[in-house]
């Protein structure tokens, strides 16, 4: 799709128009402009009750007396003046799914106008792009018989002459691009999306952007380095780990300090020696959720070619039970030489990201956030609308809140003290890798902070977020536009 920003004479629009009506008959000064030309026709279908100005109604109409467009779609806009995010987002979903159960190829919107309470016109434009983005994704690619819903929409023009609207499409464009290239490495399934070919991503990214180098380490190469809690969770599969670091530098001092993401990558979590249940087990494949946003964010942040130097990584593996597997009450010594009790081979993450926050200290991060589908316990404490976000430095908490929403995409502090620490003791190693069952959420959090002592830190444990269960089973691609909104607020300071 092709977005731009400029301002068009309504008059003389031949392709097709978007114009927003509001309740009790309230029109927009675009509306009004076509109303009045064809003397009165959206007047009359306001007095008719066919337009009602409620949100979720979009008429096409053809063939408006006096006017030369093809189309018009009359989009029902609520309570003027009283819109918010969501429902403004609900307003472009309808309008897009109008614009295309129609063959209609070109259309100027004039939603730009539609105010949204407490945003200002780049959040007007910068929502739209990414919605009509993620109303047009689709994964196909396993489908023998491909949607035949062909869209042949391809040239969106916002009508609106400004700068910030320019920036708001660049941004969203980049966002929604990042959305996309984590939703399909997070759909793919886990026969085919194991950790090498996460790690293939990883090097195929640095193909298509100069500002980009990839590393890939193996088993042996982390075996010198005595990952050894990272491996021991990966013994049980036939499947190699492999971590990917993926280098972007384009800050004006090349020797500044980078940012470092690093995304925990399990392919597919069957829980190990302590599996899981059946029910739903499928969705493990998504427990690469973390590895698979910053992926997205990479790709986003290049695609901007923000100045700055940013380092991603992706701690792929899988845990599965097997022979070979690593077993409760393992002891394990970690990659910092603290050691761990394996108490439930399904405490999997922490055990492979402790290693990786260990390695990423060679990079002298300015800050490192992890990424993690951790903890179903942070299901139970925020629902899906929530990342839970826990973090040992109140500024970076901060920024990331209110990156989170500025963009929608949500996240919520949960706390971390010394006390958590009480639930992590082990009678036989330094820590031990599960704290029963309260505050589950926190205390994988509290296990991490022990081997995230050098810089500052943040954890967002993305396991209610990163995908949807049900009828509209798939991924979302979060936490990619809050952590893209952080970089580009970052790059800004
Ligand atoms: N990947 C899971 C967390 C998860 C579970 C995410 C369900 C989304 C939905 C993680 O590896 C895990 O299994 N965590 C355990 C930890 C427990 C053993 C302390 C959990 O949450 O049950
Ligand atoms: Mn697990
Ligand atoms: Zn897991």
């Amino acid at each position: 799709m092709k977005y731009c920003a400029k301002s068009t004479a309504l008059l003389d629009i031949k392709s097709n128009i978007i114009v927003s009506i509001f309740e009790e008959g309230k029109l927009s000064s675009a509306a009004r402009k076509i109303d009045e030309i064809s003397q009165g026709y959206l007047s009359k279908l306001i007095e008719s009750g066919e337009i009602t100005g409620k949100i979720g109604e979009v008429l096409v109409l053809r063939h408006v007396p006096n006017y030369t467009a093809e189309r018009v779609f009359v989009v029902s806009a609520g309570k003027k003046g009283e819109i918010n995010e969501k429902q403004f987002k609900q307003i472009i979903q309808n309008t897009i799914q109008a614009v295309k159960s129609t063959k209609a190829q070109q259309v100027i919107s004039y939603l730009s106008d539609v105010e949204i309470k407490d945003r200002d016109l780049y959040w007007n434009i910068r929502f739209s792009v990414e919605a009509i983005e993620s109303n047009f994704y689709q994964f196909e690619q396993f489908k023998s018989k491909k949607n035949d819903q062909q869209i042949t929409l391809t040239e969106l023009i916002f009508s609106v002459e400004s700068e910030m609207a320019q920036q708001a499409i660049q941004h969203a464009q980049a966002v929604a691009l990042g959305v996309k290239f984590a939703k399909d490495i997070a759909n793919c399934p886990p026969n085919i999306c194991n950790p090498v070919y996460l790690a293939e991503q990883a090097k195929e990214l640095a193909t298509r952007s100069d500002l980009i180098k990839t590393t890939v380490l193996g088993e042996k190469e982390m075996a010198e380095l005595s990952m050894n809690a990272y491996l021991a969770v990966s013994q049980g599969s036939v499947n190699e780990a492999q971590l990917s670091i993926i280098e972007y530098r384009n800050h004006p001092n090349p020797s500044a300090k980078p940012i470092v993401l690093v995304g925990k990558g399990l392919t597919f979590d069957a829980g190990g020696i302590s599996l899981k249940p059946a029910e739903a087990m499928d969705e493990m494949k998504y427990d690469m959720g973390g590895a698979a946003a910053v992926y997205g964010v990479m790709n986003a942040i290049a695609e901007l070619k923000l100045p700055l130097n940013v380092i991603g990584v992706l701690a792929g593996c899988e845990n599965l039970p097997d022979g070979q597997a690593y077993r409760p009450g393992d002891i394990l010594t970690t990659m910092k030489g603290l050691t761990v009790e394996v108490l439930n081979t399904d405490a999997e993450g922490r055990l492979v990201l402790c290693d990786t926050l260990t390695y990423v200290e060679r990079f002298e991060p300015e800050l490192v956030i992890d990424i993690a589908t951790l903890t179903g316990a942070c299901v139970v404490a925020l629902g899906a609308h929530n990342s839970g976000l826990i973090s040992t430095d109140d500024e970076l908490a901060q920024t990331l809140a209110q990156a989170a929403a500025e963009t929608t995409d949500k996240a919520w502090r949960l706390p971390l003290g010394e006390e958590y620490q009480e639930q992590l003791k082990s009678n036989f190693a330094d820590l031990a890798n599960i704290g029963g069952r309260w505050g589950g959420a926190i205390t994988a959090g509290a296990f991490l902070s022990n081997f995230a002592d050098k810089y500052p830190w943040a954890h967002l444990d993305i396991a209610g977020t990163a995908w949807l269960q049900g009828a509209n089973k798939g991924a979302t691609g979060r936490p990619v536009p809050l952590l893209v909104q952080f970089l580009i607020n970052q790059s800004a300071k």
